[in-house]
């Protein structure tokens, strides 16, 4: 096995003249734009949704991408036009597929909370599926099928108490865990659908977690899955396919982690005996290595006798996963200094003690004004921004084929204030 980022000759390089993106300097971009900002490789973002797509061979499949992992209109355009499908985890995810140029057909609609008037407005799109999380909310469906006089396509989201060996903030598959319905209670619910004509039963699915960096779970989780397809065939109770979910990990620290093709290979072969088609619903693995949050250095001090902070003007409010789960990414200087390495504590400018960037980190010896790259900040970053301390929101690059454009501007406290009165 190795790892994802080894394996493709597009996305970020550091030839001797500095970080580069798909052949473009970082720096050249980050003097037009201004830090911080993300910048997006259209050609990783490409070759990662293609390794799992063709690692399906002519098994029949649909790629539904997660769109909470990013969910940048130029990125789901992108997916739309390299022919996947959508997850969508909100009605207003559901709007930015559409506008991105899914169809109804091609969007599930998963999410352990969706509220009477997402539901109200979902129900008559007529979706792939609604992922429905519990008996209450299957009920509040039919209801509005009822009075629509339409027929909701759902997939029940089975919680089967699987261990995802993932960080406990991202694992979803214990009976623990606030998602899905547990094996029993879904049996039973399912056998309640031949006298529900509203409704139609299309899959199960299962989602057991994030960011998992081992085969077992994964491979547990197909076996499952099948497992119950086939034992609710034989009660009579076809599928038209079953839904896997997303969760394969990438890797942040170069350690090698499952490879794609390594992946489907376990779903297929838990899957295949059921002849069912496979949905998936993967995020991270196709975004998340395909974007660089980058940043200015904007202050250095002492810290101790062998490290100095260095503050940075990204921080949580632009990438929160460090803040959130301790997680780690790379912090890569944009354009080196000569001289010997130092020791550094990369922080962001936000006002709160666990902004803290990189931990214990040695690079390039750094000055104020220098840019540091944060890798793999793909998936969950820009997706989870937010305007703590009016911050705004960063500005969105896509490089293509040896050119970049601006996919979104920078926000300015104009378009914050007014939405206020
Ligand atoms: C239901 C569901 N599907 C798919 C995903 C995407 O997961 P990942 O980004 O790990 O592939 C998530 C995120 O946790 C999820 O909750």
């Amino acid at each position: 096995m190795i790892a994802f980022s080894a394996m493709t000759s597009t996305g970020f390089s550091q030839p001797h003249t500095g970080l580069e993106c798909d052949g473009v300097a970082v720096a050249e971009i980050a003097e037009a734009v201004g830090t911080p900002l993300y910048i997006n490789s259209a050609a990783l973002l490409r070759s990662r949704f293609l390794a799992l797509e063709q690692a399906f061979g002519d098994y029949p499949h649909a790629l539904h991408y997660a769109m909470k992992a990013n969910s940048m209109l130029a990125i789901v355009g992108l997916i739309q036009q390299l022919g996947g499908a959508a997850d969508a985890n909100s009605i207003w995810e559901i709007d930015v597929a559409r506008r991105a140029g899914f169809l109804p057909k091609d969007i599930v609609f998963t999410g352990v909370g969706k509220s009477g008037d997402e539901l109200a407005q979902a129900v008559p799109l007529g979706l792939k599926a609604i992922n429905v999380e519990s008996a209450g909310e299957l009920d509040r469906i039919e209801a509005i099928a009822k009075r629509l006089g339409q027929v909701a396509r759902v997939a029940v989201r089975v919680n089967p108490d699987i261990d995802a060996k993932s960080h406990p903030h991202i694992s979803t598959g214990l009976k623990i865990n606030k998602f899905g319905v547990p094996v029993d209670a879904a049996r039973e619910l399912i056998a309640t659908l031949r006298e529900r004509p509203s409704l139609t039963l299309v899959a199960i699915h299962v989602h057991i977690g994030s960011q998992i960096t081992s085969l077992d779970p994964l491979r547990g989780a197909a076996a499952f899955i099948a497992g119950m397809a086939m034992e609710l065939r034989h009660g009579g109770v076809p599928l038209e396919y079953v839904d896997i979910g997303g969760g394969l990990g990438i890797s942040y620290d170069g350690t090698p982690v499952v490879e794609p093709a390594a992946y489907v290979g376990a779903l297929l072969d838990a899957v295949r005996p059921t002849g069912l088609p496979i949905v998936i619903e993967p995020g991270r693995s196709i975004v998340g290595p395909a974007a660089i949050l980058v940043a200015r250095v904007i202050d250095i001090k002492p810290r101790n006798a062998v490290s100095d902070f260095v503050v940075i003007d990204a921080g949580m409010t632009e990438l929160m996963r460090p803040a959130l789960y301790g997680a780690f990414h790379r912090i890569e200087v944009v354009r080196p200094r000569a001289g010997a390495e130092r020791h550094y504590e990369f922080v962001g400018p936000v006002c709160e003690s666990s902004d803290v960037v990189g931990r214990d980190r040695v690079t390039a010896p750094l000055e104020v004004g220098d840019l540091v790259a944060i890798r793999d900040a793909g998936a969950y970053g820009s997706a989870m921004a937010s305007n703590y301390n009016r911050r705004p929101l960063p500005p969105e690059v896509m490089v293509s084929a040896g050119t970049w454009r601006l996919t979104r501007r920078r926000q300015t406290v104009d378009d914050m204030v007014a939405l206020e009165g």
